[in-house]
């Protein structure tokens, strides 16, 4: 498995998730996430145990984790800054913002910076579309965002690991 002792317990998680499907077919994405959900994102040897565990081939893992931008093959940050673009949100600027944040931050979407603490995506319709512009960073939601409170939102977020 290549698990060191401290993943350990996290593979058990796992594997007890997938051993609680009757029938390995078909559940692959849901294997995906929730093992991004635990671990935080997708590391090769994590995609080859999925792979031996559903008794199919890496590649095939691979694939799916490669077409999907939810799943992440690196690291995420401290703090996940997730900019809205559904057609709600992109209407109302969001694009401006998420232009903003990837300027305040000095990273592009879809990295994260090197000190570890931010990581920056765009992401599609969050069903608080009456919030547009939506921006989320982990499980907090601002809605109704500007450019001018991009700055703001990422002093708010630092100021809680001060
Ligand atoms: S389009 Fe952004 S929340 Fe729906």
């Amino acid at each position: 498995m290549g698990a060191t002792d401290s993943q350990a317990h996290l593979y058990e998680e796992l594997d007890k998730y997938i051993d609680s499907f009757p029938n390995k077919r078909g559940i692959l994405i849901a294997v995906l996430h929730k093992a991004q959900e635990i671990f935080g994102y997708l590391p090769q040897e994590l995609q080859q145990h999925v792979a031996r565990k559903l008794e199919i081939a890496a590649s095939r893992v691979f694939g799916v984790v490669t077409f999907y931008s939810f799943l992440k093959t690196e690291p995420r940050g401290q703090f996940c800054v997730n900019v809205c673009l559904g057609t709600a949100c992109f209407v109302r600027g969001s694009e401006n913002i998420l232009h903003e944040f990837e300027k305040d931050l000095g990273i592009k979407s879809g990295q994260t910076t090197e000190d570890g603490q931010f990581s920056l995506d765009a992401i599609r319709c969050v069903g608080a579309c009456g919030l547009a512009p939506v921006v989320m960073v982990n499980d907090q939601v601002y809605g109704r965002v500007q450019v001018e409170d991009v700055k703001n939102i990422v002093e708010e977020q630092m100021a809680k690991v001060r």
